[in-house]
């Protein structure tokens, strides 16, 4: 039989990412390029500027990834590209990329929801996953309880009211001036500091809600912040750091702990950004293991945004016949 060989590619926010996948398990090759650097001067993402970035180097990444696979256009069987939610500049980017290399090629186009991808990356290093599976998604725009019954057949249980988790994270990064992306920088900084030095709310929302909201934690931290600053009195960051961190988390580990009382599962997924975040790793862990519940989260690598992800969503789709059509649009707002 012929192999299935999925080009994946990412240009939702501030990575231009593309990857090759074999089959949906013989990952060989993944180049992430990072515009990071580009943007920390500026404390986050500019979007004109992550459009401009991504038209540079998309081409060069997508040659990498198919130089080191080994192969050409012609080995492939589809591309597979996010077309949402994401910076709708970034988005066309990869959209159009994609499009015109699928067209050129002579293979299907795979549209694939970025949300999904994020999910999708815990298949990329372990293949056996045994539904149900219910995942926690928390990212930089999202943070959502979704319960899998199998392959693309979900339901989402809850998502955030406001902010999201790893926004409210880096919003509190950017005020305590530790920078961008603030996720990484206040889980080093909690490391030197008490969680329970300060005490900040934890929403768990109406009884049984799944839903989440972060701004009256996110809110409570900076009024800290900015009454100290108001009596010029000093502020351990450490301390703050790690009280914030431990607040998001608490709220994360018991509103899942709310959505396994209601159904039953054989895996649990974290996945997103955040969910590179050890503590959650091992909270999560601890809960689950009282549960006899597998945790699964990817590598880092996998956790943050990459075409791999992509790659392995798609040849999901790929496999359903789920191709999408020349007149695919970038969708900012997709859901889930
Ligand atoms: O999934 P992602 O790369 O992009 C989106 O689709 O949003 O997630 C980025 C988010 C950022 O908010 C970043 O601060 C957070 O993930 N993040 C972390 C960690 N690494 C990244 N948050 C907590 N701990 C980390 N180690
Ligand atoms: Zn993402």
């Amino acid at each position: 039989t012929k192999d299935v060989v999925i080009l994946g590619i990412e240009t939702s926010c501030d990575e231009t990412s593309a990857a090759v996948l074999f089959n949906g398990t013989d990952l060989k090759s993944h180049v992430i390029s990072s515009q990071v650097k580009t943007h920390q001067k500026y404390g986050g993402v500019v979007p004109e500027i992550a459009s401009r970035e991504h038209c540079l180097h998309l081409g060069e990444v997508v040659g990498q990834a198919l130089r080191e696979a080994g192969i050409g256009f012609s080995d492939l069987s589809a591309i597979a590209v996010t077309y949402g939610p994401g910076l709708v500049g970034s988005l066309l980017v990869g959209v159009a990329g994609a499009k015109a290399m699928a067209y050129a090629a002579g293979i299907p186009l795979i549209a694939v929801n970025h949300l999904e991808g994020h999910i999708y990356a815990n298949f990329i290093e372990r293949q056996e996953i045994v539904f149900p599976m219910m995942a926690l998604l928390v990212s930089g725009g999202h943070t959502n309880l979704i319960l899998f019954r199998g392959h693309l057949d979900y339901e989402v249980l809850g998502g955030t009211r406001d902010d999201a988790a790893g926004e409210a994270l880096d919003k509190i990064a950017r005020a305590l001036g530790f920078g961008y992306p603030g996720g990484p920088l206040i889980e080093k900084a909690a490391l030197q500091g008490d969680p329970c030095a300060y005490e900040l709310p934890r929403a768990m929302l109406e009884p049984g809600s799944l839903d989440f909201s972060f701004s009256g934690m996110k809110s409570a931290a900076l009024n800290i912040l900015n009454k100290a600053k108001m009596k010029k009195e000093p502020v351990d960051v450490n301390h703050l750091a790690a009280s914030f961190q431990q607040a998001a988390i608490d709220v994360l580990v018991r509103k899942s702990i709310r959505a396994l009382d209601r159904y039953e599962v054989r895996t649990f997924a974290l996945a997103g950004g955040v969910a590179a975040n050890s503590l959650l790793r091992k909270s999560m862990g601890s809960e689950l293991s009282a549960r006899n519940i597998p945790l699964i989260f990817p590598s880092p690598v996998f956790c943050t945004d990459n075409g791999a992800m992509i790659a392995m969503a798609g040849y999901f789709h790929f496999l359903a016949g789920d191709y999408a059509n020349w007149k695919l649009n970038a969708v900012p707002g997709l859901n889930l």
